[in-house]
């Protein structure tokens, strides 16, 4: 069987193990959506974003990019999050990295990427922003694991800049979460970002309204 034959087969063999456990799964599914969660994180092959947290279908919106990145330019991001704030009211948002992210590390490197340098860019700026702190790491796998992690924490800040997310943590209580997926061990970590010590500092520039 070749490879896309074989994904058939495997939607078969779903299909009959959902409606095995319930015979109208798909008919509710149809019925439409209410998950409490958008999830962001990077479009790597091995970070599977369902899988990872044992969810169903149903249960999480999902954007995914290299880098799992929030920039105020890319209208497909800023629609994502505009649709799963002000439309579907998800209760949190996950801005999820992972250790050994190929987007991260290319950022590292002095390399001409071609159409990926502006996308890079976004990260080079992060390491700009923390350049200090991350200089001082002498060890490059600890260097590079702390900017996943800076990563995060300047994508949620990114996150917090947008009017949907300002207007909903202020009239429903929305909250943002920075995680990053331990691609060693499987395991998912909240960074625990002190979002209020950082806000005191940055909202008088950012507030909206
Ligand atoms: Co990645």
């Amino acid at each position: 069987m070749n490879s896309i034959d074989k994904i058939f087969a495997n939607n078969e063999k779903w299909i009959a193990g959902k409606l095995s456990l319930d015979p109208h799964y798909f008919e509710n599914l149809s019925k439409g959506q209410s998950p409490e969660f958008l999830y962001i994180g990077c479009s790597d092959s091995r970070v599977t974003a369902e899988d990872l947290m044992g969810v169903q279908p149903g249960e999480v919106f999902i954007h995914r990019n290299i880098a799992n990145m929030v920039v105020s330019i890319d209208l497909n991001m800023m629609s994502v999050i505009n649709y799963a704030v002000r439309h579907l009211k998800v209760k949190h948002i996950v801005l999820c990295g992972h250790y050994s992210c190929g987007g991260i590390k290319a950022a590292m490197q002095p390399a001409d990427m071609g159409i990926l340098n502006p996308w890079l860019r976004n990260i080079r700026d992060v390491y700009r922003l923390h350049k200090d702190e991350l200089n001082a790491i002498s060890e490059e796998q600890a260097r590079y694991d702390r900017l996943v992690e800076l990563n995060v924490q300047e994508q949620c800040i990114n996150l917090i800049k947008t009017a949907a997310v300002q207007q909903a943590h202020r009239e429903r209580g929305l909250l943002v979460h920075g995680w990053v997926f331990d691609i060693h061990s499987g395991r998912l970590i909240d960074l625990k970002i002190d979002f209020p010590e950082i806000l005191k500092h940055i909202m008088e520039i950012y507030r909206l309204d």
